[in-house]
C-alpha cells in the first residue's frame, strides 16, 4: 500500500471504534531527528525556535505524512511549551534535554506560577495548527497534543527529566493541598490549550502522561486520576481523546477510569491483555517496541503481525509504537513498518 491509497477517514473512524479498510498507523515523534529533513532544519535553528516559527513547524508536521504514508499527522510542538508562560524558565539545553531553571518545590512556588492566556502566549502553536491543517488539505487528520497534569508537574518540580521523582512525590506526600492547587492549575491550563488547538483545527488530541508509570496504584488514584479526569472532561466534546502513558500495565484500569476514547499503551504489556483490561468499549493504540525498528524488515514485519494478531481484527485499534521513535532509527525501516501494517491488516 502506498501514500496514494491512504483512506483519510481510517484514523478518526478507528478512534470511534468503527470498521476501517485497514488498521491506521502513525508514530509518536514521527517528526524528529531520525529524519534528514528535520536534521537539516535543526542545523539552522534551535528546537524552541522551530516551535515558534509556525511556517517551519507546519512543514515539519507534514514531512512524515509525505515520507512515511502514515494515517495521521501530529502537530510539531512539545509538551513543555505550556510551562514557559508560567514563568519557570524553560530551556532545551544541548545534550541535557529540557531544563526548568526555577523548579516548583513548595506552596509558595506553586502560588507564584503566572496565569496566562493561551491565545496570547502560545499563539505560535495555534498558528501552526491552522497552517498544518490547511496544508494537509484533508489528506489525513491532524492530531493536537499536550502533556497530562502529572507529567507536566514532574518536569516543573524536578526541573527536568528524572529517575526517581523524589521531589514530586515529596510534594504530594508532604503538602497535599499545594499539590492539589498545582494540579488544578495544570489541569485547567491543559484543557484550555487543547481546546484552543481544537478550535484552530486539530481533529483529535493526545494527552501524554509519559511518566505516570512511576506511581503506585494508590498514589495514581489519589493524586493524579481526579485531575486527569477533569482535564479530559473539559475537552470539547465529539473530538477523540487519546490517553497515553508508559509503564502503566499495573494502572490500566485507573488510566481508563480517568477517561479517553483511545487508551495508548507501551510494549511492556501485550496489546490483547491491555485491551481486555481497559475494556472493549474504548479504542486502543500501540504498541510495538521502538527498538524493533532497528531489526531487519523481515523481523519488523513479523513483530507487526504479532501486534495485529493481538488486536484480532476488532474495530478500534490504532497502530503505533509503544513510545517515541528513537533518533537513530533508519527511515527505511519505518517505511517498511508502515507498509507492513497497511498490508497485513487489509480487510
Ligand atoms: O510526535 C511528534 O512528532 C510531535 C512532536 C513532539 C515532540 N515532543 C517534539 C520534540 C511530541 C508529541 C513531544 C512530546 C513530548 N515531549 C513528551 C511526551 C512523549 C514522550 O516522549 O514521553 C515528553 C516527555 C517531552 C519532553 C521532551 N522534549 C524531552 C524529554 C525532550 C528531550 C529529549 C529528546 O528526545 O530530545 C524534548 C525535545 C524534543 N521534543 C525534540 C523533539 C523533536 C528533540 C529536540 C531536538 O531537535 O533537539
Amino acid at each position: 500500500m502506498t501514500n496514494t491509497t491512504i483512506n483519510n477517514q481510517a484514523f478518526l473512524a478507528a478512534c470511534r471504534r468503527e470498521k476501517t479498510p485497514y488498521t491506521p498507523v502513525w508514530l509518536m515523534r514521527q517528526a524528529g531527528r531520525y529524519m534528514e529533513e528535520y536534521r537539516k532544519l535543526r542545523a539552522q535553528y534551535g528546537f524552541l525556535e522551530l516551535c515558534k516559527r509556525p511556517e517551519l513547524a507546519a512543514e515539519i508536521t507534514l514531512t512524515p505524512v509525505e515520507r512515511l504514508g502514515v494515517d495521521a499527522a501530529i502537530l510539531f510542538a512539545d509538551i513543555l511549551l505550556i510551562l514557559e508562560p508560567m514563568g519557570v524558565g524553560l530551556e532545551y539545553a544541548a545534550g541535557d534535554g529540557p531544563v526548568i531553571h526555577r523548579p516548583v518545590r513548595s506552596a509558595v512556588d506553586v502560588d507564584r506560577l503566572k496565569e496566562f492566556k493561551v491565545d496570547k502566549e502560545l499563539s505560535f502553536v495555534i498558528e501552526t495548527v491552522k497552517k498544518a491543517r490547511a496544508s494537509l488539505g484533508g489528506k489525513v487528520p491532524l492530531i493536537g497534543f499536550a502533556g497530562a497534569p502529572f507529567t507536566l508537574a514532574s518536569y516543573l518540580i524536578e526541573g527536568g527529566s528524572s529517575r526517581n521523582y523524589v521531589h514530586t512525590k515529596q510534594l504530594f506526600c508532604s503538602d497535599p493541598s499545594a499539590w492539589i492547587r498545582l494540579m488544578q492549575r495544570l489541569s485547567s491550563a491543559v484543557a484550555a490549550y487543547l481546546n484552543a488547538q481544537i478550535a484552530a483545527g486539530a481533529q483529535a488530541v493526545q494527552l501524554f502522561d509519559s511518566w505516570a508509570g512511576c506511581l503506585s496504584p494508590g498514589d495514581y488514584e489519589q493524586f493524579v486520576l481526579p485531575h486527569t479526569r477533569s482535564t479530559i472532561a473539559a475537552i470539547t466534546s465529539g473530538v477523540p481523546v487519546i490517553h497515553f502513558s508508559t509503564g502503566t500495565s499495573g494502572l490500566l484500569k485507573s488510566i481508563r477510569a480517568a477517561g479517553g476514547d483511545v487508551i495508548g499503551v507501551d510494549w511492556r504489556v501485550n496489546l490483547d491483555e491491555a485491551w481486555q483490561q481497559v475494556g472493549y468499549d474504548v479504542a486502543i493504540q500501540g504498541n510495538l517496541d521502538p527498538v524493533a525498528l532497528f531489526a531487519s524488515p523481515k523481523e519488523i514485519r513479523s513483530r507487526v503481525a504479532d501486534v495485529l494478531r493481538r488486536a484480532s481484527d476488532r474495530p478500534g485499534h490504532i497502530f503505533n509504537l509503544g513510545h517515541g521513535i528513537l533518533p537513530e532509527t533508519p527511515v527505511e525501516n519505518v517505511v517498511a513498518m508502515v507498509e507492513a501494517v497497511h498490508e497485513l491488516s487489509a480487510r
